[in-house]
């Protein structure tokens, strides 16, 4: 794993937006696959400056974003494909078409999480995977658990991730108790994982992740098993390592 170290949350988004905009350049057909988040806000920010200098071109790309709510329509505000479109997709030129999303209103569980496992792999897997990581060390959705739960799947989410996402929500009861997220192996499959992590919230589950002990307890710590994983954080977020 290769670490970055950055000044703070501009730093950070630049470097991590350098590092996607490489990948489009080196390959303007891949597949990336996407993050929400307050995290990654800033990086899309960048990207969509590269955009608009005419640096970047996004109309080849594919894009497979990590999890939905379950139960919310993409207009919804809060739903993942609700930002998604307003953070990075109708600012740049992609082909929406080929941007997926899980779908939050197939109330079909099992028939949701295949259609999107195979769109993965029609897509070719995925190139580049951008990361973001909850405050208990959640990747996607995929909750400190007692095993790793390998494909995309319907989650019960915690109490704890809860707490931290109801800032985005009007009250508590809004937030879904469920959600459709990537899992273990469909992230790890990704030829490339880039996590961003900023801010002295995350600075001691950063340590526990990347130098604790990897165990489903603390669902990012697998990503050391990845060959290919750059960590991308600040100085408040690695202030403990
Ligand atoms: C949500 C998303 C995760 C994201 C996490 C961190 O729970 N499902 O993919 O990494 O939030 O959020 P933030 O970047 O706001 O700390």
């Amino acid at each position: 794993m290769r670490i970055f170290l950055t000044k703070n949350y501009d730093e950070m988004s630049k470097r991590a937006a350098d590092l996607i905009a490489s990948a489009i350049l080196l390959n303007p057909n891949c597949t990336l696959g996407l993050a929400t988040g307050s995290t990654p806000i800033g990086t899309y920010q960048e990207l969509i400056k590269k955009y608009r200098q005419g640096i970047l071109d996004f109309s080849g790309l594919t894009t497979v974003n990590l999890d939905e709510y379950k139960g919310l329509a993409p207009d919804n505000p809060q739903s993942y494909r609700f930002f998604m479109q307003s953070q990075l997709f109708n600012h740049v030129n992609i082909d929406i078409s080929r941007t997926f999303v899980p779908d939050g209103l197939n109330e079909d569980s099992n028939a949701e999480c295949e259609r999107y496992e195979q769109i993965i792999k029609s897509a070719g897997g995925i190139d580049l995977q951008l990361l973001g990581m909850g405050p208990n060390g959640h990747i996607g959705f995929n909750e400190p658990d007692v095993e790793f739960i390998p494909e995309t799947h319907c989650v019960k989410l915690t109490q704890s991730t809860i707490d931290a996402n109801k800032r985005f929500f009007e009250k508590e009861e809004d937030v879904p108790r469920f959600a459709y997220t990537m899992g273990i192996r469909t992230i790890m499959l990704a030829r490339k994982i880039l996590i961003i992590v900023n801010g002295e919230k995350k600075a001691q589950i950063v340590k526990d992740a990347f130098f604790g002990p990897i165990t489903p307890k603390v669902p990012a710590s697998v990503l050391r098993l990845h060959p290919d994983v750059i960590l991308v954080g600040d100085e408040a977020a690695l202030s403990l390592i």
